[in-house]
């Protein structure tokens, strides 16, 4: 077997060696940028004058068959390929023969998985971003359909206040564009190319890492090698961006299960959006929200496991980093698979909007408007909140119906009745930014402005 550094060793590593610490059954997925990083690097190479015009030719002529190789499938493994930059440096100089021996020169795998990843990174983050997009201009459209419907606020899973549905849709939706942000600050902030840092302390020819970085997009190249091999809060961050939004869509996962459960009532999902019973022939079940609501638990734990990999570990590059991937790419896969899920779930899930009227017309979730209407009179709110507790009360008591009660109080009379004729306490919420009508009107406007620009922002994962 062939290892990148047999030069300073007799014999084979250890098949238990190699099984233990090989990573190309996953960092595989690093080719296309390991591709790219290749080839920045070599013509960066050749125009420092450390290769040839004929030799960089033959490299990057064995780097465009290795590409396709890979693409198509017919890149064959080598015993000694332990991860994908050493399959492909193998390959490479297969095909170019000496020339093919210098792309390495002056670089080390540790600032090349490094840029690697980044480059991975860049390109993933924009599009979960733009799948995010997606998801919320799905909310955004049920919410713009879903008129003067309306349906209990709660708080503390009670009864609390009407709000209108668009309204609740979009409280999922600005919380996913908080996510979309931490995305997009994530990736700028990790848009800084390491490459030319070498293993440690980057190299005694003169390589010049400002080129590498700007041919590869990056907006900036590394101020300490040390730090550029060794840095991996860019995963840890996007590991958290990902499992915020993970977290969301499982506070929507739960809603869903909620409101489609028999007992609530809200909601029918569509049947290519719900799974059945193998045993309880008339189960329709919320399986794509249950484990919306799952799923965030692997992610948080993606998420701790890097961190606790990333504990204490010395300063620079240590192998304990190659720990980075699988987390990152399963979070990523994840939640890609999520958004989409539940966008095709929220697209077609029915809203029973008389059901959920229903249940917002209890009277006694107009207690907070007629404690209002006794304040906007001059009573201070917290007499005016003892004289309502009181009427509640007493028509919990079977003393009458809260309307009877509203009615027969000289402080409230006719005028305080009427606030509890169903569908009018949501039309008294006029705070901005608050459940009524005309505020809601004017936050699905301010949603779809945000949205267009963030769907500006992450077009064709820019
Ligand atoms: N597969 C390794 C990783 O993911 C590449 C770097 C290996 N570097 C080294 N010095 N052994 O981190």
């Amino acid at each position: 077997m062939s290892t990148l550094w047999q030069g300073r060793f007799d014999g084979d590593p250890a098949d238990d060696l190699m099984a233990y610490t090989a990573s190309i059954g996953f960092d595989v997925r690093l080719a296309p940028d390991d591709i790219a990083g290749s080839r920045a690097h070599v013509r960066m190479l050749g125009r420092v004058g450390l290769l040839a015009d004929e030799e960089l030719a033959q490299v990057l002529a064995a780097l465009d068959q290795t590409e396709q190789e890979l693409a198509s499938g017919d890149f064959e493994l080598a015993p000694g390929d332990e991860d994908i930059h050493t399959a492909i440096e193998r390959r490479v100089t297969e095909l170019a023969g000496p020339a093919g021996a210098k792309l390495h020169t002056g670089r080390s795998r540790n600032d090349q998985v490094a840029t690697d990843l980044r480059l991975f990174c860049k390109r993933e983050l924009a599009a979960i971003a733009a799948d995010v997009v997606a998801l919320q201009s799905v909310l955004l459209e049920r919410a713009a359909d879903a008129g003067d419907a309306y349906l209990p606020g709660y708080t503390h899973l009670q009864r609390a206040q009407p709000v209108l549905l668009a309204h609740h849709l979009l409280a999922h939706g600005w919380a996913l564009a908080r996510d979309v942000d931490r995305l997009a600050d994530a990736r700028a902030r990790l848009d800084v190319s390491p490459l030319g840092a070498g293993a440690v302390a980057g190299s005694s020819l003169p390589l010049n890492p400002d080129m590498t970085a700007a041919d590869l997009g990056f907006a900036a190249r590394f101020e300490n090698s040390m730090d550029a091999v060794s840095d991996r809060d860019f995963v840890a961050e996007a590991l958290f961006a990902l499992t915020m939004v993970a977290i969301h869509l499982s506070r929507l996962g739960e809603e869903i299960v909620l409101w489609t459960s028999e007992e609530v009532g809200f909601a029918t999902l569509d049947d290519a959006y719900a799974t059945g019973s193998s045993m309880l022939p008339q189960k329709k079940n919320p399986d794509i929200a249950e484990l919306a609501r799952a799923k965030a638990g692997r992610l948080i734990g993606n998420l701790t496991g890097m961190l606790a990999t990333l504990k204490g570990l010395p300063l620079a590059y240590n192998r304990d980093l190659q720990e980075d991937k699988e987390p990152l790419f399963d979070a990523l896969d994840q939640v890609r698979l999520g958004v989409r899920a539940m966008a095709g779930l929220m697209t077609s899930i029915a809203f029973n909007t008389d059901t959920m009227a229903a249940a917002a017309d209890a009277p006694a979730s107009a207690a907070t408007d007629l404690a209002e209407h006794l304040v906007a009179g001059g009573m201070p709110f917290r007499d005016a909140h003892a004289v309502i507790g009181d009427l509640v009360r007493r028509s919990l008591d079977g003393e009458g119906s809260l309307a009877d009660l509203v009615q027969a109080d000289p402080r409230l009379g006719e005028d305080a009745a009427e606030l509890l004729t169903p569908g009018v306490p949501v039309t008294r919420r006029t705070t901005s930014g608050g459940a009524g009508l005309q505020s809601v009107r004017a936050q699905i406007e301010r949603f779809r402005a945000r949205l267009n620009t963030d769907a500006a922002r992450f077009d064709r994962g820019s």
